[in-house]
């Protein structure tokens, strides 16, 4: 777990809504997590983590489905590792401490999310923005 750790910046704005919408959104909710606080609360905050990922990965794949983006494949299979560290995380979270899980979560969403939104998401902007401007609806910005 030594892959460096990103905050949310203006550098992950892709002129794309609601992704850029959703990828803020999970940055803001791990920076909620702390090593102390309420036990009952941090694992409901996980849920909802998770469960907005799932929701996340699963509307990007549609949209990249609906703009045939020719890498959809690979992008898929990479949310799937990632569906899989964060349901690791949740059955290991029983027995971890506070400390540990939130430096898990941050190893997730400021490490590897932060790496796969500048790395792969990237490479599929050009080519939604350009179907979206087809279809009429100008990108955020
Ligand atoms: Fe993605």
């Amino acid at each position: 777990m030594n892959e460096p750790l990103s905050e949310w910046s203006e550098r992950l704005v892709f002129g794309i809504d609601p992704i850029d919408a959703q990828h803020k959104q999970l940055f803001d909710l791990a920076a909620t997590f702390e090593g102390s606080g309420d036990e009952i609360r941090m694992m409901k905050t996980l849920a909802s983590l998770s469960n907005y990922v799932v929701e996340h990965l699963r509307e990007e794949e549609a949209l990249l489905e609906l703009c045939g983006y020719p890498k959809l494949e690979a992008h898929r299979e990479l949310h799937r590792r990632f569906r899989t560290m964060i349901v690791a995380l949740l059955e290991d979270a029983r027995q971890m401490t506070l400390d540990e899980i939130a430096e898990r979560v941050h190893y997730l969403i400021n490490g590897w999310f932060y790496d796969h939104i500048m790395g792969a998401d990237l490479d599929y902007v050009p080519l939604v923005r350009a179907h979206l401007a087809a279809a009429g609806e100008p990108p955020a910005e």
